[in-house]
């Protein structure tokens, strides 16, 4: 049994003052994310599943429960507390990819390291590190404006990963990519998963992107309601998630 990165613990979410519209976005979630594991998380439009990435990443504040990362309860944090502990424990990648439009793909890049006062000649090893990893070195000194989706969302993985974060956090990263663009950018996940032992949690709709990691969570109803572990090959678990998707609810309802 490896180290436990995230432990999430009955978590709940209440939106909405007392006396008003109260909605139950979760109703008592737990689960644990081990060092190094690559884990998904699946479910209808409305169950929960960003709710639940915002809670864990510190974005938003769970109305119950305790959630821990690398060992420190996250609930009980100040802002400023959970500010730092953002920026050195966490690496994000969203949908629209958040590049920076006035700074290169290097200093997009090299932004959390900036932020967190480290020198710049500390900095530059790191990026090149990463950059060669995802493979964007040749494109180091371009605008975001003038890279392909596909690039840009590599860079962004890049920025989240440069300061070897104690997790990944994203949400429907392949959303707006093309297929060969979302296959190589989960290439990408994956290799720094095997390789550099990255933990992963990320949230998907789609059964393919979802077939590269090594355990799928569904969430229902702001439930978990199922949990699926990868034991094959990657076609064997992708039709082993359409399985458990067409279970649960009908494919319609999925996207
Ligand atoms: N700030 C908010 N205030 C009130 N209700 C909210 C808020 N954010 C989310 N909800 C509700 O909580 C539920 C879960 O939302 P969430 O965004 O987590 O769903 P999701 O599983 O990510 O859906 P999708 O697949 O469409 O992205 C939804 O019913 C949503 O309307
Ligand atoms: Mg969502």
């Amino acid at each position: 049994m490896g180290t436990t990165v995230v432990n999430v613990k009955d978590v709940q979410k209440v939106f909405g003052k007392r006396n008003e519209n109260q909605y139950r976005a979760l109703n008592g979630v737990s689960f644990n994310i081990q060092e190094g594991e690559f884990v998904g998380v699946m479910g209808p439009s409305g169950a929960g599943k960003t709710t639940l990435l915002n809670v864990v990443s510190t974005l938003d504040k769970p109305t119950g429960g305790a959630i821990q990362i690398a060992g420190t309860d996250i609930t009980h944090m100040k802002q400023g507390q959970l500010a730092d502990f953002r920026s050195e424990q966490l690496g994000f990648i969203f949908q629209d990819f958040n590049l920076l439009e006035n700074l290169t793909v290097y200093e997009n890049i090299a932004l959390p390291l900036s932020l967190q006062g480290v020198p710049s000649r500390k900095i530059k090893p790191s990026v090149q590190e990463v950059a060669a990893k995802l493979g964007i070195t040749n494109i180091l000194e371009k605008y975001p404006a003038t890279i392909s989706g596909g690039q840009k969302q590599r860079a962004a993985a890049a920025r989240a990963l440069v300061h070897e974060p104690a997790i990944i956090l994203a949400d429907e990263p392949t959303g707006a990519l093309d297929s060969k663009s979302a296959k190589s950018l989960m290439e990408a996940m994956v290799h720094l998963h095997k390789n550099h032992h990255v933990s992963i949690m990320l949230v998907t709709h789609d059964p393919l992107s979802a077939s590269y990691c090594d355990r799928i969570l569904f969430i229902q109803d702001g439930e978990l309601y199922k949990e699926i572990f990868r034991k094959g090959s990657r076609n064997e678990f992708h039709q082993t998630i359409l399985d458990a998707l067409s279970e649960f609810t009908s494919p319609d309802e999925v996207e």
